[in-house]
């Protein structure tokens, strides 16, 4: 169902922009795009506003380099679209497949009916196992259309388009370090990511997959029920992370590894503590992820300086200092590290 509080500000942009409207423009026969995964440092746990994607907090991550989603679109000669995901149609009564669709239709700003499409997507990360698949899906999707129908927005405005899809997918635009400010407009025009300058060639991450399945329980449903009913959440979410968002900043600024270690690792366990604390509980850890965290509480006791984060699904993501890559190897043999 196609949100009119959504298609406002897609009415905006394309003002703002001096555009009619987003498929009206001259369309090239497809565009195409990739689009980094992104992992928070510091999280986005919890909307504001549920329908515009607009988050309680600010966040900060981290794009994982050629790690990501890679999107083509093209017009499909046809009456309904087409999805196709890693070489696999997807089925028409999928919820992945609707989420697509549902995105399209809020683009479709006159009362005409929109042209249809077929949307290619490859990933090479595992899609839906808390590794921001959605994030850099939507981000491909949104450069794609914008190659397609040479929109040529502002990256501000992409990321609010990003946003509307997914809202981790706001700062799936650029590589390195990106900050999702929240904004404080009720329409979400200033909620939108940009970069952070600072680079940290010697900063690693490593991808520890523990589990391929797909998630218990949305990300979105799991928001919802935090906000509404997790006291820890209500009553210490946002000082955590305003806390946490300036040790970030210094540890990015000085590239100290313990400090950004630290609070990155603190920060993911603070926002499952929230989840556990909802009723009921959310947990999206399995046995295989604690065994995982004592192993690496273990080895920073034995001296190796390796931190973890966790998003909304079983499997780790390590952060470490390139000097140390051998020995993360040694001791996580399925491990993938992300190249810079
Ligand atoms: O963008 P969503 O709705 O998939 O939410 C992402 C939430 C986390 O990955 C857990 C945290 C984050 O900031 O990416």
């Amino acid at each position: 169902m196609v949100n009119n509080r959504q298609q406002q500000i897609i009415q905006k942009i394309f003002k703002l922009n001096n555009s009619e409207h987003p498929f009206q423009c001259g369309a090239n026969l497809y565009g195409q795009a990739f689009a980094p995964s992104n992992i928070a440092l510091v999280k986005y746990w919890g909307k504001s506003d549920i329908d515009l994607n607009i988050p309680y907090t600010d966040s900060l991550s981290i794009s994982l380099g050629d790690l990501g989603a890679t999107t083509k679109i093209s017009i499909e000669n046809d009456i309904q679209d087409s999805v196709i995901l890693n070489n696999n149609k997807i089925a028409e009564n999928s919820e992945f497949y609707k989420r697509l669709v549902n995105y399209l239709d809020i683009f479709n700003i006159t009362s005409e009916i929109r042209p249809r499409f077929k949307v290619e997507t490859t990933t090479n990360i595992p899609v839906a196992a808390g590794l921001a698949s959605s994030a850099c899906g939507f981000a491909a999707l949104v450069l794609a259309l914008d190659n397609m129908y040479h929109w040529q927005l502002d990256k501000k405005y992409l990321s609010i388009l990003a946003r509307l899809g997914s809202g981790s997918a706001a700062r799936s635009l650029w590589q390195g370090f990106v900050y999702w400010q929240k904004g404080q407009d009720i329409d979400g025009m200033d909620s939108y990511a940009y970069k952070i300058s600072d680079i940290w060639p010697d900063l690693c991450i490593g991808l520890l997959i523990l589990s391929e399945q797909t998630k218990p329980i949305s990300s979105r449903e799991a928001m919802l029920k935090t906000v509404s009913s997790s006291i820890l959440y209500q009553k210490g979410w946002s000082e955590q992370v305003i806390n946490d968002m300036g040790l970030i900043n210094t540890a990015i600024k000085n590239q100290d590894l313990m400090m950004l270690g630290e609070t990155a690792e603190n920060n993911a366990l603070s926002m499952h503590a929230t989840m556990l604390a909802a009723k009921p509980a959310i947990c999206y850890s399995t046995h295989e992820t604690v065994d995982a965290m004592h192993t690496i509480w273990q080895l920073r006791k034995q001296g190796l300086q390796v931190y973890f984060t966790q998003d909304a699904g079983p499997n780790l993501k390590l952060i470490f200092s390139r000097k140390d890559s051998n020995s993360i190897i040694k001791n996580f043999s399925d491990i993938k590290i992300v190249t810079y």
